[in-house]
C-alpha cells in the first residue's frame, strides 16, 4: 500500500477509535486561537465554506458554532460515518467521501479550511489547486501545518520514533502512548518553571486538553504513515504554487504554521 492510501487507512482507524470531540479539543475557544491573527469567528458568519480532511467532524462543528451558512465536509477515510454521525446540524452540512483533490469546483465558496491535513499528503499541490478552483474570487484558503523551525529538539525525538511507531498495531501503539503520557505531564510541570522546548505549545494548548485528548494527540503524532514538518518558505510556496496570492503566514505557538492565501 502506498503512503497516501496508508495514511487515509490509518486515520480511518484512528477516528473510529477516538470519535468524540469533547472539551477544549472541540471548543470555539481553541478554534478562535487557531484562526488568530488572520480571522475572527465573526468573519465566518453566514459564509459558505468547506473543510478538507474533516476527520471526526471537530472543525465542521466549530464552523457551525461560529455561524457559517453551509459547510462542505470532505473526508476520504473509513471515518466518514463517524464524521456524518458527529455533525451537530446536518442540514447545514454536505459530506463528501472524496480525496481533497476531488473537491468539486464550486467556484462560490468564501473560505476553505484544511487543519492538520496537507502535511500528511506526500503531493499536496493538487489539493491546493482544487481548493483554489472551489473558492470564489477573493475567497481565502486557511491551512494549519506542522512547523520545522524551533521544533528541532522535538523533531530529533519524533522522527526516529515514528519510523517504528507508524508500523505498530493499535494496541501496542496505545500502550506506548500511555508510557509517554505520564513523563510528558511531568515535563509540562517543569515547563511552568523553565523555558524548555515546546513550552509555549504545551502550556497554551496541550495543557488545556482532557487526559483522553492528550493521549489522542500523542497517538496522532505517532500513528500516520506520512508526516512532513514545513519550513516557513515551504509553507508559503505550498499555497503560492497552488495558485494563491497575498499569502500570509503566522508561527503558531512556536511549533506550527497557519497560512492563508487569497484566490485572485
Ligand atoms: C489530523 S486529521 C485532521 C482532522 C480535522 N481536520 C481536525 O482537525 O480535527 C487529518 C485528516 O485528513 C484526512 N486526509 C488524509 N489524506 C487526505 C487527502 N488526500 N484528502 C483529504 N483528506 C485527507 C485524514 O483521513 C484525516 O481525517
Amino acid at each position: 500500500m502506498n503512503a497516501v492510501d496508508r495514511t487515509v487507512k490509518d486515520f480511518g482507524e484512528q477516528w473510529l477509535r477516538y470519535s468524540d470531540n469533547e472539551g477544549y479539543y472541540g471548543s470555539l475557544e481553541l478554534f478562535s486561537d487557531m484562526l488568530s491573527p488572520f480571522l475572527k469567528l465573526e468573519d465566518l458568519k453566514n459564509c459558505k465554506v468547506a473543510e478538507i480532511g474533516s476527520g471526526a467532524s471537530r472543525i465542521v462543528n466549530m464552523l457551525i458554532s461560529a455561524g457559517v451558512k453551509h459547510v462542505i465536509a470532505v473526508e476520504p477515510s473509513d471515518s466518514f460515518e463517524v464524521l456524518c454521525q458527529n455533525i451537530k446540524e446536518p442540514d447545514k452540512v454536505t459530506c463528501l467521501k472524496l480525496m481533497g483533490d476531488q473537491l468539486p469546483a464550486y467556484g462560490d465558496l468564501d473560505y476553505i479550511f484544511s487543519i492538520g491535513v496537507l502535511h500528511h499528503i506526500p503531493d499536496p499541490k493538487p489539493v491546493v489547486e482544487a481548493a483554489c478552483r472551489a473558492l470564489r474570487p477573493e475567497g481565502n484558503f486557511f491551512v494549519w501545518l506542522y512547523g520545522k523551525e524551533e521544533n528541532e529538539f522535538y523533531l530529533a525525538l519524533i522522527k526516529p520514533l515514528r519510523i517504528l511507531t507508524r508500523k505498530l498495531p493499535h494496541l501496542v501503539l496505545a500502550s506506548l502512548v500511555l508510557l509517554i503520557y505520564h513523563p510528558l505531564n511531568l515535563y509540562i510541570r517543569l515547563c511552568h518553571r523553565f523555558p524548555l522546548p515546546l513550552r509555549e505549545y504545551l502550556l497554551s494548548i496541550f495543557e488545556k486538553m482532557s487526559p483522553e485528548k492528550r493521549k489522542l494527540i500523542i497517538y496522532d503524532q505517532l500513528n500516520p504513515a506520512y508526516a512532513k514538518y514545513y519550513s516557513r518558505q515551504e509553507a508559503i510556496k505550498l499555497l503560492e504554487d497552488g495558485g494563491f496570492v497575498n499569502v500570509r503566514i503566522h508561527h503558531r505557538h512556536g511549533y506550527s504554521w497557519t497560512v492563508i492565501g487569497t484566490k485572485s
